[in-house]
């Protein structure tokens, strides 16, 4: 085996040129090696199995202007729309139908949607499904807010980082993100007791070897419960339109490469690595992701949450996409499993 996949292996850890390495010698006889090991790997954690998560988009009201995200506020062409309470309380019946056990809650950061609306709206989910996990993606908000959801029965969160090197968030974010503020929210999220994701675009503009290495290292040093990774996918009505997508094969060795170093962390076969390529998600899962997410929106919404263009399944009802995915997964000699899906597992 090469000495470099067999030192992450068995150390879980690399240094920074190791890692560099990795990503420039990033050949086809290097990935199969890798994906080969991040397989495994992922089978001696979680078998053959493959968490599911329904994903409810309620709002795509966003107020940050974030240049690469096709809900950014400065998209005037983007149709806004904000699902009622009811709404998203048929999404996660009709989840509950299709055996989800965990619901996350996704949407921009929206001020209209205030912080008592959405504690209320934690509590009715807790109380009406005591068994599912609540994972809420929802921004930079004060620690205080985080406490308040996570008391009325939030359980997990997920905010990438996006990119763990400052001058590279200037280029992605507006002067009124930083960089310092999201490791910060994190840390607060982990304090509190959430379990917490992070990740990042893979193949983002301007994105450099350097900048990846980075945010492996800041990964490794969060020690996160999920890490969410796909490639960056250009919207066309942002400043971002004409960058380059990130590449399927990028996105297949960092997955591997994040296994090789967190065995037991969550990670998905996103949404955007299907978007690249019709096969992506299976890909994913053999390059040693583990979680896939389909879509619970109403179909009526689906194609205003844009972050990025073509995205698939926005005309797919929730119970063809469940089906899709339980095919999908067969097809490559794994099945979908209904439980929640904790970390640690329980
Ligand atoms: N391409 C791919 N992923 C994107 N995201 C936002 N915009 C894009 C895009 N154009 C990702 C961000 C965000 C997550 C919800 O979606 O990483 O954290
Ligand atoms: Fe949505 Fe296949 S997962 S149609």
């Amino acid at each position: 085996m090469n000495k470099i996949i067999a030192k992450l292996e068995q150390q879980q850890n690399l240094d920074r040129d190791e890692f560099k390495w990795l990503l420039e010698n990033n050949t086809a006889e290097l990935r199969t090696e890798i994906s080969r090991r991040a397989q495994i790997i992922a089978n001696e954690s979680f078998g053959k199995g493959v968490y599911v998560r329904g994903l409810i988009e309620f709002s795509n009201y966003c107020k940050n202007d974030c240049y690469y995200c096709g809900i950014r506020c400065g998209n005037e062409k983007a149709n806004r729309y904000r699902l009622t309470e009811s709404e998203i309380m048929d999404c996660c019946a009709m989840g509950y139908d299709l055996d989800f056990r965990t619901f996350v809650l996704q949407g921009g950061e929206d001020p209209d949607f205030s912080d008592d609306q959405m504690v209320e709206l934690i509590s009715k989910i807790r109380n009406k499904y005591p068994d599912c996990a609540i994972t809420l993606s929802l921004g930079e908000r004060a620690t205080e807010v985080y406490k308040r959801f996570f008391a009325a029965g939030a359980n997990r969160y997920l905010l990438r980082h996006e990119t763990a090197t400052e001058d590279h968030y200037k280029k992605l974010h507006p002067k009124e993100l930083s960089l310092e503020n999201r490791k910060a929210c994190l840390e607060n999220l982990k304090e509190i007791g959430f379990q917490v994701g992070t990740g990042f675009m893979v193949g983002s503009p301007h994105q450099t070897v350097d900048n990846i290495v980075e945010d492996l290292v800041f990964i490794k040093s969060l020690n996160p419960h999920m890490i969410g990774i796909g490639p960056f996918i250009p919207h066309q009505h942002t400043p971002y339109k004409d960058a380059k997508a990130g590449t399927l094969e990028e996105t297949l060795l960092l997955i591997s490469i994040l296994r090789l170093m967190l065995p037991q962390a969550l990670i998905p076969a996103t949404t955007a690595l299907g978007t690249i390529d019709p096969n992506g998600r299976e890909l994913g899962i053999l390059a040693g992701a583990n979680v896939v997410m389909p879509n619970l929106s109403p179909v009526s919404v689906r194609k205003d949450y844009s972050l990025y263009d073509n995205k698939i399944c926005t005309g797919d009802e929730a119970a063809e996409c469940r089906v899709c995915l339980s095919k999908r997964m067969e097809g490559i000699g794994y099945e979908i499993l209904t439980h929640r899906g904790d970390y640690p597992q329980k």
